[in-house]
């Protein structure tokens, strides 16, 4: 539940959760990449560059699909705002990989901020069941505010 008592909704659960997947397997590939140009094996440095433009597409896609099901299946805030920021950093990420050396101190903080939110989009809504028509489907985020039925017993 958010701060309000509303459950947390999220749209488009699983293509959520596939494309942080996505993501955050593309930002460990960027890590490979890396490591073998870094070792002076130049022919990876196209690749990286390559796959860093287009790891804007998962967390875009991600974003436009939340906004155009934001009528039928709104997400809450929070997961919202996940997304915007995900899309940010990955911007962020490769504008200061193409600024060079000078913005690895940005880049590579980043990217790593990257692969944390992906993992966590990734697990968090995987097991989550799409909606029926017009139901919002409800977050995998754990809530500490909610109980199970056995604890719900146990405490009365
Ligand atoms: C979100 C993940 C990432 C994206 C989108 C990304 C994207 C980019 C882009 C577009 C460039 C510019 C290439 C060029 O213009 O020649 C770049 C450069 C670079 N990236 Fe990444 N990258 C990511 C992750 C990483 C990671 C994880 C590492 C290392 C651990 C890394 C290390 C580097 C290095 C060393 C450069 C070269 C800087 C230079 O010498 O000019 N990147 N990256």
């Amino acid at each position: 539940m958010d701060t309000h008592g509303r459950k947390r909704t999220v749209a488009a659960p699983r293509l959520t959760a596939a494309l942080g997947l996505l993501l955050a397997v593309g930002v460990l590939a960027q890590g490979l990449t890396a490591g073998a140009f870094l070792q002076g094996d130049g022919q990876w440095h196209p690749w990286h560059e390559a796959l860093g433009d287009a790891l804007v597409l998962p967390p875009l896609i991600s974003l436009v699909v939340a906004l155009a099901l934001f009528r039928r299946q709104p997400d809450t805030p929070s997961v919202l705002a996940t997304r915007i920021v995900l899309l940010a950093l990955v911007v962020i990420a490769i504008g200061a990989g193409h600024a060079g050396k000078s913005m690895l101190v940005v880049h590579i903080p980043t990217a790593i901020a990257v692969v944390g939110i992906a993992v966590r989009q990734a697990t968090g809504f995987a097991r989550i069941a799409e909606p029926q028509s017009g139901q919002p489907a409800r977050s995998g985020y754990p809530d500490p505010e909610e109980r199970s039925p056995s604890e719900t017993k146990r405490r009365g």
